[in-house]
């Protein structure tokens, strides 16, 4: 049902999984379940998350599966992004993880480089399938490609209809990055605006279904939160429609910038 999008060495990505961010411990598990049983296949955690144990409860015996989760902050550096991953595949009960993020560049604090040489090298060994980022705006990018010869796979934004992030998009289609969304609902706070209202009443959906409409359509990888069961189904039956051109432009014009999370020029917390 869900669409697989191919990473830079190969390997597949649901075109739209599940996150977990702000899902205490104790809940994460049934709402991972709801959303296997309802044929989620991908799981977005982090280390930050405080949840992979209840992650890895839920996906205990289930095949088929694309496991992602981030080294913290706090983490980075080349030692520490070793031992980092090793607690989290320890807390996951994985042997080989799907895909490790940096989940921030924190770029005053100047480990991302020594993090990512890391970051090969459990590549190399054949620890995790893939490799990639999050919130790296350019130069950040720059400085992997300028050092490093592995190009991050995926680079994890915040993007949706409020912050469209155009000009990250280009720069990933040009380096062959997979650019996933994340905070794709804007946490909820767009699904009021009379203009994703109108076109959920167009097409008989809800407006979050719009919204992650218009994710895929734009070639967005995308993973919605919800521990609410009728929207985790509701958030992955979007398979079933499709946004006419016009449609796609009024979402368009809906970009004014605003973020839900930090700026990561100025994110610098260890
Ligand atoms: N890399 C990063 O730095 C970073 C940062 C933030 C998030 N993320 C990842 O991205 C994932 C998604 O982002 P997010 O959790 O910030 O926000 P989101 O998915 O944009 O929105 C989640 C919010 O929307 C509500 N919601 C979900 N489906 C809905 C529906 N169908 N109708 C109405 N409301 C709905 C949820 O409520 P209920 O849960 O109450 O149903 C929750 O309050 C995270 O879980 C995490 O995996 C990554």
């Amino acid at each position: 049902m869900v669409p697989l999008i191919s990473l830079n060495n190969g390997v597949r990505i649901p075109q739209l999984g599940f996150g977990v961010f702000q899902v205490p411990e104790d809940q994460v598990a049934g709402a991972v379940t709801t959303a296997i049983e309802a044929g989620y296949r991908s799981i977005d955690t982090a280390a930050a998350y405080r949840n992979e144990s209840g992650v890895g409860d839920a996906i205990a015996g289930v095949p088929d599966l694309f496991i992602t989760t981030k080294l913290w902050n706090s983490d980075q550096g080349y030692d520490s992004t070793l031992r980092a991953f090793d607690e989290s595949m320890r807390r996951l009960r994985r042997d080989v993880l799907d895909l490790y993020l940096i989940h921030w560049p924190t770029p005053q604090r100047n480990l991302y480089t020594e993090t990512w040489r890391a970051f090969e090298k459990l590549y190399a060994d054949g620890r995790v399938r893939a490799i990639g980022v999050s919130n790296f705006h350019t130069p950040h990018l720059q400085r992997l490609f300028d050092e490093f010869p592995t190009t991050p796979a995926v680079n994890q934004i915040e993007l949706h209809p409020l912050l469209q992030q155009e000009e990250m998009r280009k720069v990933h289609v040009t380096h062959r990055i997979v650019t996933e969304a994340w905070s794709p609902l804007a946490q909820g706070a767009l699904l009021g605006r009379v203009e994703i209202t109108g076109l959920a009443e167009k097409y008989g959906k809800t407006p979050a279904q719009i919204v992650l409409r218009w994710h895929i359509q734009l070639g967005n990888v995308v993973i919605p939160k919800s521990v609410t069961p009728y929207r985790i189904k509701e958030n992955i039956d979007i398979f079933d429609f499709e946004l006419a051109p016009d449609d796609m432009t009024v979402i368009a014009e809906l970009d004014n910038g605003t973020r839900t999370g930090p700026d990561p020029d100025r994110f610098n917390v260890a």
